[in-house]
């Protein structure tokens, strides 16, 4: 009760109060004497992927005071993939501050951090880094899966997948509303290896989140076991003082990263992590990940790349079954938040057994680790693409570019019969970006258009500052750094210019001289403000965001660099 005070400028007095207030709570001195566990309450009627937090809420509960704690819980923002304008990435800035502030003000000793969907995780961890008091993350749980016609559906990849179909005219109105009903069929995040199952198993591998915690699905019974083991442990964490600069140590960093390449994971995972590791200090830094993904294979054989779902791989082992796969190559002595290190966790988890889900690392799904870094005039900050998740046959390509100037460009004439495009040619998209768009929304997968998509083309090189969903697919670079509306070299690209992708030498270039970029760099300006970016938030995140390759924080908000991760050598 004697943390962060209220300033009245008399301590006693601040107390006093504060204790006389939290009576009217109808506490006893008694509880109030206990170790105090602040549950972030991040339950909204816009987030389905939180619906169940309240059940959650009361088994953490339960685990506190079986442990002798009194809990409080605390509502922080919340964030669903959907209901979040212009888009959830905009907003996780937001929550980071809001959780961090939240944990700072209010007398705990500890916190439960509620998290599952894709931004709520990253945000509530960046959060809970900068406060450092001693917190414990869980997640919701992915949903089980959905039927159509005898076929397993899951969000979103199947979205996407029968949306592509309704724009060929595979299908008709009807049907795809009967597979509406069918995509997110339970309470949870989505099911796939998206950016919510991403950032769960790369929570897991960095220790924050008790082991097993990543996999169980949102409606089974051991999530709410799950849930009230989580609270009494983080009363041994409120006693114990262990805080999270402690266990996201830049070991445990390498040991997320190594699982996101495993796990063909999601490329916001990588902004995220980058974010995260920047509020301690800790660099990732693109190009040792890169080599770091030479030597870590696909293991995992979920969608969108695979054929499974989290509920397999929650029955095949969950993440122990990962971690023990991927040994070799983890910080084994790593602390968790159980006070074990992950090694001693990987030991203890139930031992192996046959499945299909999780490959040995002699017989992987992808030979490499699902996300390579491109370099190259296009790219000179670096850029992204999910190499598991592409055409083979395009790794190397070299197209027309085919440029959309907006978001608003694209959706005006993507479609249009009209389109000079042809399937061999290169789209282009750019102002969506971190500032551009602004907050960097997953349009990257932009769509096939519509007249090729009828004559049969899957897939095609699509280049942006953009993100990408983690449940999406394709021949698709991301995340050009510097961006388009900072003048990045994405900005002077012109429809009818070339463009070479060389996925296996990581290469991403504009075959334009560089006399003549110089000649487009000098005539270009940039994007005129708009009239809401003058105040609030939108201002804030304007002068602030940074670029991709810095995980997209506000520059004030990350710690001073004195480490940078993966420690590979060249
Ligand atoms: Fe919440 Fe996919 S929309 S996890």
């Amino acid at each position: 009760m004697r943390k962060g005070l209220t300033a009245y400028g008399d301590e006693e007095f601040s107390l006093f109060l504060r204790k006389a207030f939290i009576k009217a709570m109808g506490y006893s001195d008694d509880a109030l004497d206990r170790p105090i566990v602040g549950i972030t309450n991040t339950y909204s009627g816009f987030n389905a992927c939180h619906r169940t937090v309240p059940e959650l809420i009361e088994a953490v509960k339960r685990g506190v005071m079986l442990a002798g704690g009194l809990p409080v819980e605390f509502p922080t923002i919340t964030l669903h993939e959907s209901f979040a304008h212009p888009t959830s990435m905009y907003l996780r800035n937001l929550m980071a501050i809001d959780t961090e502030e939240m944990i700072r003000a209010q007398p705990m000793d500890a916190a439960v951090l509620i998290g599952g969907c894709d931004k709520t995780v990253p945000a509530l961890l960046m959060g809970a880094a900068s406060a450092n008091v001693p917190a414990i993350l869980m997640v919701t749980g992915p949903m089980i899966t959905g039927d159509h016609k005898g076929e397993r559906l899951g969000a979103c990849t199947d979205c996407r997948r029968y949306w592509g179909k309704f724009r060929a005219s595979e299908i008709d109105e009807r049907e795809i509303n009967a597979v509406s009903s069918q995509l997110c069929p339970s309470a949870g995040t989505c099911m796939v290896m998206g950016t919510a199952s991403t950032m769960a198993l790369c929570s897991e591998a960095l220790g924050m989140m008790l082991p097993g915690g990543a996999c169980i699905p949102a409606v089974m019974a051991e999530r709410m076991r799950n849930a009230e083991a989580t609270g009494a442990r983080a009363v041994g964490l409120a006693k114990e003082g262990l805080t999270p600069g402690k266990i996201m140590t830049p070991e445990a960093v390498e040991n997320a990263l190594a699982m996101l390449l495993a796990i063909g994971g999601s490329t916001n995972a990588i902004v995220h992590l980058t974010a995260i590791a920047g509020r301690l200090g800790i660099e990732v830094d693109l190009d040792a990940f890169d080599r770091m993904g030479r030597k870590v294979p696909v293991l995992v054989d979920l969608k969108p790349t695979g054929s499974y779902y989290m509920e397999d791989l929650y029955k095949a082992g969950g993440a122990a079954a990962i971690l023990r796969e991927l040994e070799p190559r983890l910080n084994l002595d790593a602390r968790t938040i159980t006070g074990r290190t992950l090694g001693e966790e990987i030991a203890a988890a139930p031992p192996p057994f046959p499945q299909q889900v999780v490959r040995a690392r002699k017989t992987p799904v992808f030979k490499e680790g699902g996300i390579a870094v491109l370099r190259g005039n296009l790219a000179p900050g670096g850029a992204i693409i999910k190499q598991s998740a592409m055409d083979p046959r395009l790794a190397r390509h070299e197209g027309r570019a085919v440029v959309f100037e907006s978001l608003e460009d694209l959706a005006n004439r993507i479609d249009d019969p009209k389109l000079d495009v042809a399937r061999d040619d290169v789209l282009v998209l750019k102002s969506a970006g971190p500032k551009g768009a602004p907050g960097m929304p997953e349009a990257g997968y932009i769509p096939i258009p519509k007249k090729l998509a009828q004559a049969g083309v899957k897939d095609m090189v699509r280049i942006s500052d953009a993100r990408m969903s983690g449940t999406a697919f394709g021949s698709i670079v991301l995340h050009v750094t510097p961006e388009s509306a900072a003048g990045g070299p994405l900005a002077l690209v012109k429809t009818g210019d070339r463009i070479r992708l060389d996925v296996p030498a990581r290469k991403l270039e504009l075959k334009v001289s560089a006399a003549e970029l110089a000649k487009r760099k000098k005539a270009w300006r940039a994007p005129r403000p708009r009239a809401e970016d003058a105040r609030g938030y939108r201002k804030l995140f304007l002068e602030s965001v940074t670029q991709a390759d810095r995980g997209c924080d506000f520059d004030f908000c990350a710690a001073e660099i004195t480490t940078r991760v993966p420690r590979t050598k060249k």
